[in-house]
């Protein structure tokens, strides 16, 4: 008894070690890396690339960055190391992320740009999308319907400089307050490089450069927090009352309601998001946000994977268009969004089976 005991101690130790020296030169066909796990939209991208994987007999290995391009790099070198034949990535910077690109060039490897397009190189193969411009054209266009009159207090702010989308979600929303800005419907009353471009309907990457500059929100919570109380406290009792805000996505739409709700001097606000994180659902339920653009990551997912299978098979992946990423122009493919307020959120979000009813509270 004893000594069988020991005969299957003794095997399974080694049927142990056996699986922790093959997990260690396991190969992986397929990497992976995402930007950060502290905000919800990225989590979210994990489990729909996960579900979307359930049934694959590639292998895939998926890490996060965490907010830093060093990290970043050395997850890319790590899967190099493991033989991957396509890196599907999602820069934290995006110019930064050109050398961990050009890395898995070198070395044979295909680039698919994730949601934000790596810039400044030619090692970028391929580039799947939502319709960034369209993201901001629908944010701003929510805040024009709902804007009664002229002289509404109007608050901009922006995502990450680093993030070439934060341009594009800005350009789209420029296009369509602009016009709305010039004609007196809005005043805008945070940042003084875009009151000084306000005339100008098309804007270079220079000129956004530079109110994306005052306006940032670095994609932080904190930092969107901490910047619309500045803003709050600078402005005076007229510049509030019944305010319009330009928020960039979802987290720091938040972060910025409870900042504006806070102040005794905001009557009321409208705000826009993006991505359809859960609390931001609840908050659009509990009428603490007003809309989100809802970007149906399980299409996103299956683009990048549809691309990544064609690859391993030698085929060459369908696309749409093309971006120019300040060096070459990336094949593209571009997925629509869809504009959700309280109205169509059961419908949108719900009956598209994108989440369950019991992650809320008093959805009709
Ligand atoms: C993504 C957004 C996201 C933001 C912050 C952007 O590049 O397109 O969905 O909210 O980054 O992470």
């Amino acid at each position: 008894m004893i000594k069988l005991k020991k005969f299957i101690s003794a095997a399974v130790l080694g049927l142990m070690m056996f699986s922790l020296t093959s997990c260690g030169t396991k190969k992986v066909d397929v990497g992976i890396v995402l930007p950060t796990k502290d905000e919800p939209r990225w989590v979210q991208d994990e489990t729909r690339f996960k579900e979307a994987l359930k049934d694959t007999n590639h292998s895939v290995e998926i890490l996060f960055s965490q907010g830093s391009s060093a990290k970043e790099k050395e997850n890319v070198d790590a899967l190099i190391a493991k033989g991957i034949k396509v890196l599907i990535i999602c820069p934290h910077d995006g110019s930064a992320a050109a050398a961990a690109a050009e890395a898995a060039k070198k070395e044979g490897i295909k680039v698919i740009s994730y949601d934000r397009l790596i810039t400044n190189t030619d090692a970028v193969d391929y580039y799947v999308t939502f319709d960034s411009v369209a993201v901001g054209e629908a944010q701003a266009r929510y805040l024009v319907e709902q804007a009664q009159g002229k002289g509404n207090p109007l608050y901009l702010y922006a995502g990450a400089a680093s993030d070439n989308n934060a341009f594009l979600f800005f350009e789209g929303a420029w296009n369509v307050l602009q016009p709305k800005i010039a004609d007196g419907t809005f005043v805008i009353k945070n940042s003084s490089e875009a009151v000084a471009l306000q005339g100008k309907a098309k804007l270079t990457r220079d000129e956004m450069s530079r109110i994306i500059g005052q306006v940032t929100t670095n994609w932080d919570f904190n930092e969107a927090k901490n910047k619309a109380e500045a803003h709050l406290t600078a402005a005076s009792k007229e510049d509030k009352g019944n305010v319009y805000i330009l928020a960039p996505n979802d987290g720091t739409a938040r972060a910025i309601a409870d900042a504006f709700a806070a102040d005794k001097d905001v009557t009321s606000y409208k705000i826009t998001g993006q991505d359809a994180e859960k609390a931001s659902i609840q908050y659009i339920i509990d009428g603490k946000q007003s809309m989100t653009v809802f970007k149906d990551v399980r299409t996103l997912v299956k683009d990048a994977i549809g691309m990544a299978k064609d690859i391993l098979d030698g085929k060459e992946p369908k696309t749409t268009g093309s971006y120019n990423n300040g060096k070459i122009d990336v094949k593209a493919k571009q997925t629509e969004v869809i504009v959700v307020t309280k109205d169509n959120v059961k419908q949108a979000l719900i009956d598209s089976g994108y989440y369950n009813a019991s992650d809320f509270t008093g959805i009709k």
